[in-house]
């Protein structure tokens, strides 16, 4: 569904990716994994068409992508939840959410999805009238991750959900992932709580310093002697 073949990227003269390739197949839960400044955000920024590479193909359902525009691609079946969720702080949560399905542009269908994600996160059914810039760092994440869902995704983007997140609250947006996933949808997650990534993906990429190092399903990554010294603390 997804493939990056050989990507260079990067922010003006930065260099940051370095000949990354991966591939994501549909229906997969893919985890792309690394440390602080890796590049893994401009990665997933690359598939979003918010930076466009410098060398190499991103390729869509067949289709090379990256010299469309990030509006375009989100329209063609992407979805991408940032680091910085940017919700729109002054309208509704269920404003939010509404919004985001701005592909779908059937009332009834948008419902049926809007009462799928309250299913999946009551919190937000709960919450639904108050404004999005009242809401706790990690309701505003769930309602960023909600309203990613709403455009009926064939691919999901997400950027570090669980980052800042009490524990409970991690399990929270974990088990709405893996409901995503059941559901059929194709997500590539980064993450940095690598322990608990490598449980429940299929697959993971590792990336450092802009370059992939090693790939495998995640069950064999989590193995691996570099992986437990570098990421897990074992
Ligand atoms: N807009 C930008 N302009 C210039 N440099 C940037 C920009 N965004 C990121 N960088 C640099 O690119 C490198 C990779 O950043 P990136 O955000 O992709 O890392 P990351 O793997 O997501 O790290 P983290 O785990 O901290 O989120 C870093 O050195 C960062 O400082
Ligand atoms: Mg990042």
């Amino acid at each position: 569904m997804l493939e990056l073949k050989k990507i260079d990227a990067g922010y003006g003269f930065l260099q940051v990716l370095w000949e990354v390739s991966l591939e994501v197949e549909e229906g997969e839960f893919v985890a792309l994994v690394g440390p602080n400044g890796a590049g893994k955000s401009t990665t997933l920024r690359t598939v979003a068409g918010l930076i466009k590479p410098k060398a190499g193909k991103v390729i869509f359902d067949g289709d090379v992508i990256n010299d469309l525009p990030a509006h375009i691609i989100s329209r063609g079946g992407i979805s991408y939840v940032s680091e910085d969720l940017n919700l729109f702080r002054d309208m509704s949560v269920r404003e939010n959410l509404i919004l985001g399905a701005y592909a779908v542009t059937d009332r009834e269908t948008q419902l049926e999805i809007l009462e799928f994600i309250f299913s999946l996160f009551p919190r937000l059914e709960q919450r639904q009238n108050q404004l999005a810039g009242t809401m706790s760092g990690g309701e505003r994440k769930m309602c960023a991750i909600a309203r990613g869902m709403m455009s009926n995704p064939k691919l999901m983007l997400v950027d570090e959900p669980s980052l800042g997140l009490q524990p409970s609250l991690v399990n929270d947006v974990f088990s709405a992932l893996l409901r995503l996933r059941d559901q059929g949808v194709t997500i590539l997650l980064v993450e940095q709580n690598v322990n608990a990534t490598l449980e429940f993906t299929d697959r993971a990429y590792i990336l450092e310093q802009g370059r992939i190092v090693m790939e495998g399903p995640s069950k064999e990554v989590k193995q691996n002697k570099h992986v437990q010294n570098a990421y897990l603390g074992i």
